[in-house]
């Protein structure tokens, strides 16, 4: 019996000929790849756990080219792979067998920036750290931020619908995502690259691509409203002793920060170890089985200090907190959100990482972790939890040794079960890619994912679009 979230089998599509690549070859010189050196990085995943088998990646610069490539591929039924900075978690931004990879990697120019509204408008691959940059010198900001920032891609972000650390602040690509430009699978070329606030014309239909993860459409622009750079910025890292107190912590906080408050994350001891052993990160503080990260954005850093202050004494009076540290300095933020930030990278120094992204009402997030380490009791080389507390979002991982279909066995449909008890999503931010697909009904209802399969049906009747990602393979 095969496991439930292996491949199904290779769908008829058409294997790509040397007519085929001589097509490839004239519409993009230089640009249409088959040194399989260079193929090789984009057919595996950033968690290297899985591959694919494709033969070429296509680097289009232009929307046009775009266009051309889906017409072709969809009149010779060839599958395609959409993909960004391949920083993806859910094994959806690689191939499965040999679908060709459009990477939009060349596709990195910003088009506009409207310094009043703060509405950016640029190509899907412009890199998320490179527009942070831009829009820095301007006095803006992204509306969102990840630890995959240097590598991932704002086209690659929208079709995800990542969410990351700056959400609780400035809510999710749903609504700061103002317009996008896509191409359908037959080449025709979407423009819904709007730049206004407020646009009630009809159904909203950027939201359809928003999360669809490259089974609709590939991305090739996008318009965001960004923020305006806050003048005052602090970081706090904290201890606690028990997760009712980080949660007691994050009831007051709210209260008492209100408008400032930018971000709540929180990791567990587990996450430390790893930061300490794998990426020799110093605890910034004493040891504690709960830690804190809590950033302040706001225009006035005498207030914004006032009110921190005044939270921290009343958090420590309280017990709450049994020790912090807080950073007002660009380099000293920087190390306490490194805390955070690369707990990612440092799992997979541990060895073979199952990634589970949940969410959950949030008083439930770290009993699904407890329950978890009782079910396997020690089968496992570690269980670890860290997340976006402010967005009932716990990032569950375990590692082992190596890859371990007993293990795997154990934790799945155990996790997914014990999700779905309390009305939880199995995928709260990552997606469902590959490695999901198969567990959308544990959040789902079926009359919804049917709905799902007909839009697919709809936009892509050929399938040719990201084959065996986010749709299960037997619809209910
Ligand atoms: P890829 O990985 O290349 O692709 C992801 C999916 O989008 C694939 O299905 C692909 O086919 C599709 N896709 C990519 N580009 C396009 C396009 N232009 N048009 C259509 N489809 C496209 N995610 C979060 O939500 N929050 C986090 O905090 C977060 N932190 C991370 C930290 C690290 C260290 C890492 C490695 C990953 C993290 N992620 C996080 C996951 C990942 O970074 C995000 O999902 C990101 O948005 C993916 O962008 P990408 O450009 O790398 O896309
Ligand atoms: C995070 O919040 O750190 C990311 O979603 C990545 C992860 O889950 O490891
Ligand atoms: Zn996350």
């Amino acid at each position: 019996k095969s496991s439930p979230d292996a491949a199904p089998q290779r769908l008829p599509f058409s294997t790509v000929t040397s007519e085929d690549l001589d097509f490839f070859r004239k519409l993009l010189p230089g640009r249409a790849i088959t040194d399989q050196d260079v193929v090789e990085s984009s057919n595996v995943d950033w968690l290297k756990s899985v591959r694919g088998s494709s033969e070429v990646l296509l680097r289009p610069q232009t929307t046009d080219e775009v266009s051309q490539i889906l017409r072709y591929c969809n009149g010779r039924n060839l599958a395609v792979n959409p993909q960004g900075g391949n920083t993806g978690l859910v094994g959806g931004s690689v191939p499965v067998y040999d679908e060709i990879i459009l990477s939009t990697s060349l596709m990195n120019n910003i088009m506009n920036f409207d310094n009043i509204s703060g509405i950016l408008t640029c190509q899907a691959g412009c890199v998320l750290e490179n527009l942070s940059l831009y829009l820095e010198d301007r006095d803006y900001i992204m509306p969102l931020d990840l630890g995959a920032k240097g590598s991932c891609q704002i086209g690659g972000n929208v079709a995800t619908n990542a969410g990351g650390l700056r959400l609780l602040r400035y809510g999710s690509l749903h609504g700061t995502v103002l317009g996008l430009e896509v191409v359908l699978a037959d080449g025709r070329v979407l423009d819904c690259l709007a730049t206004l606030r407020k646009d009630n014309t009809g159904y909203d239909l950027k939201q359809l691509f928003i999360g669809s993860e490259g089974t609709l459409g590939v991305i090739t622009a996008v318009s965001i409203l960004c923020p305006r750079k806050p003048k005052s910025v602090n970081v706090v890292f904290l201890g606690c002793e028990t997760f009712e107190q980080l949660l007691k912590t994050f009831q007051l906080c709210r209260g008492m920060l209100g408008e400032i408050l930018s971000a709540y994350e929180f990791l567990d001891s587990e996450c430390m170890k790893l930061l300490n052993t794998h990426l020799k990160l110093p605890n910034p503080i004493s040891e504690c089985p709960f830690y804190i990260v809590i950033e302040t954005s706001g225009s006035d850093s005498s207030h914004d200090s006032q009110k921190l202050h005044n939270f921290l004494e009343e958090a420590m009076t309280a017990t709450l907190v049994t020790d912090g540290t807080v950073a007002t300095e660009d380099s000293k933020i920087k190390a306490l959100w490194s805390m955070r930030e690369r707990i990612t990278e440092a799992l997979t120094h541990d060895g073979f990482v199952y990634k589970y992204d949940i969410s959950l009402p949030v008083e439930r997030i770290y009993q699904l972790v407890t329950d978890m380490r009782e079910h396997l009791r020690g089968r496992a080389k570690r269980v670890v939890g860290y997340g976006h507390v402010g967005d009932g979002n716990l990032h569950l991982n375990i590692t082992s040794p190596a890859k371990d279909p007993a293990l795997l066995a154990a934790i799945e449909p155990f996790v997914y079960e014990w999700t779905s008890r309390f009305q939880g999503s199995i995928s709260a931010e990552h997606g469902l890619g590959l490695k999901k697909r198969n567990y959308i009904y544990y959040s789902k209802p079926s009359q919804a994912v049917a709905l799902m399969g007909g839009l697919k049906a709809m936009l892509d009747p050929n399938g040719i679009l990201n084959p065996y990602k986010t749709l299960p393979d037997k619809l209910k």
